[in-house]
């Protein structure tokens, strides 16, 4: 009897098929040149600054080591989470936006910028469809490697949002959920009249964890984002979602477990919470968008 023969390939090898189609986007992130796809398992500069791809498949663009606080622990953590339909509304509204937006572009190109466990840019990648071309970059190596073991068929580099490698003006639109921004490198990576979303934290987002860690204080956030892109974008939307999320008790480990909002907080009262339970957690969040002038 004859063996079937298997024609899988590896995640590896479907990875450096994607980056090759698409090799054009990359940059090299020490001298800016173009690079080349060698023996589909680096990528290469013409000044010979080589990056090897990674078994999962992603590269490590960023020229020093960066070692993050967000480790492989809180990205399980964070994708349990993302995965049970916590954001689902927020997807919701951002694919709208997007669709919106590339309703008329072939094959559009989408980065996403802090991309962590890329459960989300899985989302907008299956909403897009396989003809759309999806990056995600992170600064934590381990937020990579979880995304690249489990979504294959996107691009996934290990990069500073503050020095992209990548081409000027080659993404139709940009990602930015609840992650650092740098407008500069978004308008220099954007198309004209490419798309930028950004989501970040409004005073209601897991107050109910803020309640028991913190007595309810507010997190730090970025000065008003909504004035920035409206100085340096068209067009610019903007919408508060603001709703409640039934916890199964099986997430409150995780979702303590992922956020910054919780770090300082002692193992003993981590267990008392754990304890008492939680039952719902209040997710507010604001999306912004705008198009790059
Ligand atoms: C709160 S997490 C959000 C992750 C993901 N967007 C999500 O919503 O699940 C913030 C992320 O920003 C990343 N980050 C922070 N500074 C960065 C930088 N300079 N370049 C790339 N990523 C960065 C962190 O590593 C982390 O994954
Ligand atoms: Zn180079």
């Amino acid at each position: 009897m004859e063996r079937s023969i298997e024609m899988k390939l590896t995640k590896k090898m479907q990875s450096a098929l994607v980056m090759e189609k698409n090799i054009q986007l990359f940059k090299c992130p020490i001298c800016s040149a173009g690079m080349e796809m060698e023996g589909h398992s680096r990528l290469v500069c013409r000044n010979m600054h080589s990056f090897d791809l990674a078994k999962s498949g992603y590269v490590n663009l960023a020229p020093q080591a960066h070692s993050t606080k967000y480790d492989k622990s809180l990205f399980e953590a964070r994708n349990a989470v993302m995965n049970s339909g916590f954001f689902g509304p927020i997807l919701k509204n951002i694919i709208t936006r997007l669709d919106g937006h590339l309703a008329e572009t072939k094959s559009p190109v989408l980065l996403d910028a802090g991309c962590g466990e890329g459960t989300h840019l899985q989302a907008v990648h299956s909403q897009l469809g396989t003809e759309s071309v999806c990056i995600g970059i992170d600064l934590a190596k381990e937020g990579i490697t979880a995304a690249s073991k489990a979504y294959p068929g996107i691009i996934w580099s290990v990069a500073d949002l503050a020095a992209m490698p990548f081409a000027d003006s080659s993404m139709d639109a940009i990602l930015n959920i609840l992650s650092p921004a740098n407008y500069a490198e978004f308008n220099r990576l954007l198309k004209r009249g490419g798309l930028l979303v950004k989501v970040v934290p409004e005073s209601g987002y897991l107050q109910e964890l803020r309640e028991v860690f913190y007595d309810g204080k507010q997190q730090k956030e970025e000065a008003d984002p909504v004035a920035r892109f409206q100085e340096q974008f068209d067009a610019v939307e903007t919408e508060r979602v603001t709703y409640r999320f039934e916890l199964p008790e099986t997430l409150l480990a995780p979702l303590i477990r992922m956020t910054p909002l919780t770090w300082n907080a002692t193992e003993e009262r981590v267990r008392e919470v754990l304890a008492m339970g939680m039952k719902h957690i209040t997710i507010d969040l604001r999306v912004i968008s705008g198009v790059r002038r």
